[in-house]
C-alpha cells in the first residue's frame, strides 16, 4: 500500500520534516538552467519529480521551455508547468512495470526529498520498494529518485540534481555510484556550502551534480568545486563559474580497494597516495563491543562487579584518552546468554592498540592500553614496534583530510574506511622520530596539556616523507582548520 499524502498545503502549513521541503535558491536554479543549456542547446523540455513550488522549473519556464512538475503534495494554486500531484516512485512502479519507454525529456531537474517522512515511507513501503530498487538498494528517497531517474531519463537527457552528498562516499551507496558512473558521463561536480538551507532550519550537506544519460563520446573535463566557507562563497562560484577542471579519472577513487567513492578537488599528488599499501598491511583493523544496552550494562565509574575499562568514540580527542565507562568483570558471560550483546574479535580482547573516532566530523586516534577493551569504533592492532608511530601518523592533518576530505564524507566511519587509509612509506629514522612524537603528546594530553606543538611536527615529518607540494599542505591545513565547515 502505498502513503496517502495530504492535498494541499498553505506557506504556513508546510511541514518541512514530513514533505522534506527544502527550497531550492534560485541562483542554483540559475545555475542548473544555463549549465544544462549549454550541454544540450537544443533542448525544450523540462521534468522535476518533486517540484514544490516550481524553484528550480522557474527559469526554464522563463526561457519558453515546455516544463512538467510532479509533487506528492500541491503547494500552489496556479502552477506554470504541467502539474500532476503523485508520488513518484509509484509512478516509476507503475512505469517499470508497463515496461514504458523513457521519459521524452531533454532536461530533469531534481532537488529531491530529505529529512522527511522517509523512515516511515521507506518500512511501509519496503517489499515492493526492495524488488524496484534491487539494484541500487533503499537506504534513502533521496537515492531511490536519483536511481530512478536515471532509469527514466532517455539518452541524451541532461540530469541535474541538488542533493544530500552521503551518496558521493558512503559503502551503502557504492551501487548507486557505479550506475551513475556506468550509464551517465558526469559534467559537474559541486559541494555546496553547510548553511545553504540553514535559513530553512537545516544544517544538511549536500551537493550539485549534472549528469548526462547515455553519452556516446566521452566528458573531457569535469567542473567540480569544494565545499565553500558560506552561502555568499558559493553563489560567486556559480554566478562567475569558478570551477576547476579535472579529468574524470580524477573524480573517482578507483583503486581495488576503493568502491568508486566521488573525489571532488583533491590535489593530484595527494591521490596518488591512494596508490600505496593501505593501513590494514600493517595492522589488524577491526571493530569491538556492542552492549546492546549501554545504560544497562556500562557504569561510567570504576565499581564494584564493573572493572574493565571500556573506550568509546574518540571523538576529537587524540594520542590520549581515559576508560568512557567500565564493563562488567563477567561481561564474556553476559555475551553468551543475551543476543544483542555482541563481542567481536576475541581474540583482539584486552590487547593494546589505538582506537579512532568513528563518529562526528573530526578523526582523531587514542593509545588503547592493554587490558582494556573497546566499542564499535575502529580498533587498530599491530606490533609494539609500529604502533606508536601509526599512532602519530592517524593523528596528522594529512590522514585527517585523507578520511575527511577524500574517503568518507558522512560523519560515520567505520573499521573498514579506516582500514583503507594510505600509510606513507616512512624510512627508520621517520618512525622512530613519529614514535617519539606520539610518546611525547600522549604524556601530555595525559597531563591534561595541550599537544598541539607535537601535532606541528608530526605534520612537517609526514608532509616531507608524503612528498607533498606546497600548495597541496596549504590545501590540507586550510581543510583541518576548519574542518566542520568544508569537510
Ligand atoms: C527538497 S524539496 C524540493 C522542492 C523544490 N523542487 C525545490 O527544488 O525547491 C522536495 C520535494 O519533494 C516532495 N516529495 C516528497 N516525497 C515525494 C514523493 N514520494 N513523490 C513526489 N514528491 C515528493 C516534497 O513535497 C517536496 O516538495
Amino acid at each position: 500500500m502505498g502513503r496517502h499524502f495530504k492535498s494541499v498545503f498553505s506557506d504556513e502549513g508546510i511541514d518541512r520534516r514530513d514533505a522534506g521541503y527544502y527550497s531550492s535558491p534560485d541562483f542554483v536554479a540559475r545555475f542548473f538552467c544555463d549549465e544544462m543549456r549549454c550541454i544540450n542547446p537544443g533542448g525544450n523540455t523540462v521534468f522535476d519529480p518533486c517540484v514544490g513550488k516550481e524553484e528550480l522549473l522557474e527559469p526554464f519556464i522563463c526561457e519558453g521551455l515546455r516544463a512538467e512538475g510532479f509533487d506528492c503534495y500541491s503547494y500552489l494554486s496556479d502552477y506554470r508547468s504541467l502539474f500532476r500531484q503523485t508520488d513518484f516512485l509509484e509512478f516509476f512502479r507503475e512505469h517499470t512495470r508497463q515496461n514504458k519507454p523513457a521519459l521524452d525529456f531533454d532536461f530533469i531537474v531534481a532537488n529531491p526529498p530529505y529529512n522527511c517522512h522517509e523512515t516511515n515511507y521507506i518500512r511501509d513501503n519496503k517489499p515492493w520498494l526492495r524488488k524496484l530498487f534491487a539494484e541500487t538498494g533503499v537506504a534513502n528517497m533521496y537515492s531511490m529518485f536519483i536511481s530512478a531517474l536515471i532509469d527514466l531519463a532517455k539518452p541524451g537527457a541532461v540530469i541535474g540534481l541538488l542533493s544530500f552528498d552521503s551518496f558521493l562516499t558512503a559503502g551503502a551507496h557504492a551501487r548507486l555510484r557505479a550506475k551513475i558512473l556506468r550509464q551517465c558521463r558526469i559534467h559537474h561536480l559541486v559541494l555546496c556550502p553547510t548553511d545553504l538551507f540553514r535559513n530553512q532550519g537545516a544544517d544538511v550537506r549536500t551537493c550539485l551534480m549534472i549528469l548526462e544519460k547515455n553519452r556516446s563520446e566521452p566528458v573531457e573535463t569535469v567542473y567540480v568545486s569544494n565545499r565553500p566557507r558560506d552561502v555568499d562563497a558559493f553563489r560567486e562560484i556559480l554566478i562567475r563559474k569558478q570551477f576547476k577542471r579535472v579529468p574524470p579519472g580524477d573524480t573517482v577513487l578507483s583503486g581495488s580497494r576503493d568502491a568508486s567513492e566521488f573525489v571532488i578537488d583533491c590535489p593530484e599528488d595527494v591521490l596518488k597516495l591512494f596508490q600505496f599499501a593501505r593501513l590494514d598491511s600493517h595492522a589488524q583493523v577491526k571493530t569491538g563491543i556492542s552492549t546492546g544496552n549501554d545504560g544497562m550494562y556500562l557504569r561510567s565509574e570504576l565499581a564494584p562487579g564493573h572493572s574493565v575499562p571500556f573506550y568509546k568514540n574518540p571523538g576529537s580527542r587524540k594520542f590520549y584518552c581515559s576508560p568512557d565507562a567500565y564493563l562488567p568483570a563477567d561481561f564474556q558471560q553476559i555475551a553468551r546468554g543475551v543476543p544483542n550483546f555482541i563481542v567481536r574479535n576475541r581474540d583482539l580482547l584486552f590487547r593494546s592498540g589505538i582506537i579512532c573516532s568513528s563518529m562526528g566530523v573530526k578523526f582523531g586516534a587514542c593509545y588503547l592500553p592493554a587490558g582494556g577493551t573497546f566499542g564499535v569504533n575502529p580498533g587498530v592492532f599491530c606490533d609494539d614496534a609500529s604502533l606508536w608511530w601509526l599512532l602519530a601518523y592517524l593523528n596528522s592533518s594529512l590522514v585527517h583530510y585523507l578520511v575527511r576530505g577524500v574517503l568518507l564524507r558522512t560523519n560515520m566511519i567505520t573499521s573498514g574506511y579506516v582500514a583503507r587509509i594510505p600509510v606513507v612509506p616512512f624510512d627508520e629514522e621517520a618512525k622512530q622520530l613519529l614514535a617519539k612524537f606520539a610518546r611525547r603528546a600522549y604524556d601530555l594530553e595525559q597531563k591534561g596539556c595541550s599537544s598541539s606543538p607535537l601535532q606541528v611536527d608530526i605534520d612537517r615529518l609526514v608532509f616531507e616523507k608524503s612528498g607533498l607540494s606546497l600548495s597541496s599542505r596549504q590545501t590540507i591545513d586550510n581543510f583541518c582548520k576548519d574542518i566542520v565547515r568544508l569537510a
